[in-house]
């Protein structure tokens, strides 16, 4: 989806008016008057706007009274219809609503055919009837405040698209977890059970923060991590984790991280110190009263899948068990063309060529010193050239060794559940 979404500026006005009025035909008509929607642009009300190319598509709008916001019109250009932009723009302007402390946003439509012959013989003009849809937002008065306490919040949207190549990944992750936390429906007419616990394993670097951010993005949850060492503060870990665990089930939808889990759970021996043995068993009986709930999902990550206790990755408790490996030479390419923001003038195949075993974090780190290079030389043609990226990577070495990939391919082997 290649569109960018901000929020709506003064000079974008003309393009809105116009979105507006010519898609009015089109089926897009709204309640509120094209008048009715420049006030509300004009006065500052929420609205956002989506380009591609530099060309507004599509934009979305409301006006807030009270704790109320109306979706005043949602237009989107012809040629991209039926593409996901209306649902895109929709959550965008959700998103500012809901930091515009509105807890309920109410949209309405535009319906056919359901006034009788009655009302026109009594002088009534027909006007289209309205289907009115209407949304709770949870995140107001002391939801907020205890989204605030967790230290979570609402990501921008657009993270997922963000990720770039690691397509196979990306195409699993949005199949088992992404689609059936989405249309839950849907997925209880086949009889799939959302997922409610996953665990991301790989070398540190291949994003898995970087996934577990964008499924949040991607749903619209909000983003809760926690941080043992910060719980640690509290004094006992385990006591701070069930009180962290009781004011997530108090919120509506979340998804819960736990980035190094191993460090929480690890494999219980006689050498365990017991305080960690109780942190463990701890989260253990946490995860089930969990996993009861709809709209929440717990994602925990580690760069050592084989220090976990097994007890603690039981299938009862994880749904999957999701390998993130070193990108391949198509998902290098993809990431170093995000990093070299796409000029062509850029010989990729030799990047890619050229970080075998690099991670995500490896490139987007030598992308940097590449920049910076380019930067101190300041000539006219913006931007680092291949030859700055060659060497960048040449000062750089891979995060990731062979022997570290062998241990990682034996964990898919022993650990992944798919
Ligand atoms: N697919 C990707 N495309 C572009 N940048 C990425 C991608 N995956 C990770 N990154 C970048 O690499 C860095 C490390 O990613 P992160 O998710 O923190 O890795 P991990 O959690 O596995 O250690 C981050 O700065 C992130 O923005
Ligand atoms: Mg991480």
């Amino acid at each position: 989806m290649n569109w960018l979404i901000h929020d709506y500026r003064e000079d974008d006005l003309a393009s809105v008016v116009h979105l507006i009025d010519t898609t009015a035909d089109l089926g897009q008509e709204s309640v509120f008057s094209l008048a009715e929607c420049i006030s509300a642009l004009t006065s500052r009300q929420p609205a956002v706007v989506a380009v591609h190319r530099g060309e507004p598509i599509g934009t979305a709008l409301a006006h807030v009274s009270g704790g109320r916001a109306w979706v005043m019109r949602i237009a989107i250009a012809p040629a991209w219809r039926g593409r996901g932009l209306a649902s895109a723009l929709l959550m965008e302007l959700e998103r500012r609503l809901v930091e515009a402390r509105v807890h309920r946003i109410a949209y309405v439509l535009a319906e056919e055919e359901m006034l009788g012959e009655g009302l026109r013989k009594a002088g009534y003009t027909r006007r289209p009837a309205v289907a009115y849809f209407e949304k709770t937002e949870p995140a107001t008065g002391t939801t907020a405040n205890l989204l605030e306490e967790l230290g979570g919040r609402l990501l921008s949207g657009g993270l997922w698209d963000r990720v770039a190549g690691m397509e196979s990944e990306k195409n699993l992750i949005e199949r088992r977890i992404v689609l059936p936390l989405a249309e839950p429906e849907r997925a209880a007419r086949h009889d799939v059970i959302p997922p409610r616990a996953i665990t991301l394993f790989g070398p540190p670097g291949t994003g898995k923060t970087t996934f577990a951010r964008a499924i949040a993005s991607r749903l619209g949850w909000p983003f809760v991590e926690l941080l043992p060492s910060r719980l640690a503060d509290e004094g006992n870990l385990a006591a701070a984790l069930r009180s962290a665990f009781a004011r997530i089930s108090e919120l509506e939808r979340v998804l819960v991280f736990i980035d190094e889990v191993e460090e929480i759970a690890p494999v219980r021996s006689a050498g365990t110190d017991s305080a960690m043995y109780g942190v463990t068993n701890e989260l253990l009986k946490l995860i089930p009263g969990f996993r009861e709930r709809d709209e929440r999902l717990l994602v925990c990550a580690t760069n050592s899948i084989r220090s976990l206790d097994p007890a603690f990755l039981r299938p009862g408790r994880f749904d999957y068990l999701i390998p993130i490996g070193t990108p391949d030479a198509t998902a290098r390419a993809a990431i170093w063309s995000r990093y070299s923001a796409g000029r062509n003038t850029v010989d990729l195949d030799a990047l890619v060529e050229a970080s075998e075993l690099f991670t995500p974090a490896d490139i987007e780190h030598a992308a940097r010193i590449a920049s910076q290079a380019a930067f101190e030389r300041d000539s006219a043609d913006a931007g680092a050239h291949t030859g700055d990226y060659l060497s960048a990577l040449r000062q750089c070495r891979p995060t990731v060794t062979p022997a570290a990939i062998a241990e990682f391919n034996a964990d898919i082997t022993t650990h992944a559940r798919l």
